[in-house]
């Protein structure tokens, strides 16, 4: 008797919560379609604002724009607060000062840190994540975390994903991934891209070109001493081929008229990459080599497949056999 009398209140109060949670129903749903709809159907992606949207009063956002902008006037060769870089600008590979859809931007600079680092083995607050460009894209040193400098690029990158929800990256934020070839990327065709497409801008050494007093670019170098190092994301391929793509050449293509195919891009980012560039000095990179991305041109491996195939591809191999160990453990 008191056992069903029991079971008679464990129903009640089963019905109960189900009426209460449906009557939630409708707002969960509509927030959920919300997200099927966003993925199903096409969205604009994400434009910044511009730089002439910055407001005269806030000075520290503009600083750090300029500093994105003409970052060898303060750290270049010459710079004006210290000596420490390659010459180069964070804007010379970060669109427009990071606002354009696939042009390497900072959308989803702010939702992201601090965020764990597989390169580095340990969490990443933002500036050490700029310092990062400085020691591998500018293939300087780092810059003080506390520096008016650093708290005006951080300012700056508030600025830029001020607009941008937490919980997921805008579309079309960073840079693109291209569908891997088939076949291996192939530096001699990239050579050919090159001459036709590039070497005008570019040098036919790669080397860029300084301004009249070479104190910056006007072109900046793909590879030699003053090119990123062997520790930037540009020495992947996969990173170099899908900003190309969607970027290069400057002024005649962009994401919605790339002037290139991806077998192109593919291929003159293989040939960028096999040219001589400066080593990155002092870094311990991928404490867990397992975690190290397909297309890492440095070995060790957690795999069998040798350092040129994670460099040039294919990759198709290489992502079949990690999926199949993933579905193994
Ligand atoms: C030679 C090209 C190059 C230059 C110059 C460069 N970067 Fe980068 N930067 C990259 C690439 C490539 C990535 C993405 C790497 C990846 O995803 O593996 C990146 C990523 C970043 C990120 C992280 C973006 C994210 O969404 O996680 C920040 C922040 C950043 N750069 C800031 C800067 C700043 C500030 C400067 C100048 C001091 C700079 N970069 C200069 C190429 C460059
Ligand atoms: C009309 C001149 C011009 C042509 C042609 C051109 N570029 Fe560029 N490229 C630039 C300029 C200018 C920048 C820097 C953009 C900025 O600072 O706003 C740049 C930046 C780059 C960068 C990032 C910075 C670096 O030096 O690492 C890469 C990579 C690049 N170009 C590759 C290419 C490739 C590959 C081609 C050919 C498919 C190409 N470019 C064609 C002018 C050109």
């Amino acid at each position: 008797m008191g056992n069903s009398f029991k079971a008679k209140i464990i129903f009640i109060v089963v019905i109960f919560f189900i009426a209460v949670l449906s009557s939630f129903l409708p707002s969960c749903k509509s927030s959920f379609d919300k997200e099927t709809i966003s993925d199903s159907i096409p969205v604009a992606p994400w434009y910044g604002w511009n730089k002439y949207q910055i407001k005269p009063e806030d000075t520290l956002v503009r600083l750090g724009h300029d500093l994105i902008e003409n970052t060898s006037y303060y750290f270049g060769p010459k710079g004006k607060v210290a000596a420490i870089t390659n010459g180069m600008n964070c804007q010379n590979c970060h669109m427009q000062g990071g606002i354009i859809p696939w042009g390497n931007n900072f959308s989803a600079v702010i939702i992201s840190y601090p965020k764990f680092s597989n390169r580095s083995g340990k969490m990443m607050s933002i500036s050490r994540r700029i310092n990062d460009c400085f020691e591998r894209s500018l293939n300087g040193s780092a810059i003080d975390t506390n520096s008016h400098e650093m708290q005006a690029i951080i300012a700056y990158m508030h600025w830029v994903g001020d607009d941008v929800p937490r919980g997921k990256k805008p579309l079309g934020s960073g840079i693109m991934k291209l569908k891997y070839l088939d076949r291996a990327a192939d530096p001699v065709k990239g050579q050919i891209v090159f001459i036709n497409n590039c070497q005008k801008c570019h040098g036919k050494n790669g080397e860029g070109k300084f301004n009249e007093d070479a104190s910056g670019f006007i072109y900046p170098p793909l590879w030699g001493p003053n090119s990123f190092n062997t520790g930037a994301g540009f020495y992947r391929i996969s990173n170099l081929a899908g900003f190309i793509k969607n970027n290069m050449p400057f002024e005649e293509s962009n994401y919605e008229h790339p002037k290139l195919t991806d077998e192109e891009a593919w291929d003159v980012a293989a040939f960028i990459d096999s040219q001589p560039r400066p080593l990155i000095k002092n870094k311990i990179d991928y404490p867990d080599i397992s975690k190290k991305e397909i297309d890492n041109p440095t070995g060790p491996y957690s795999d069998t497949f040798s350092e040129l195939q994670h460099k040039y591809g294919p990759y198709k191999p290489i992502a079949e056999a990690l999926q199949l160990k993933k579905n193994i453990d």
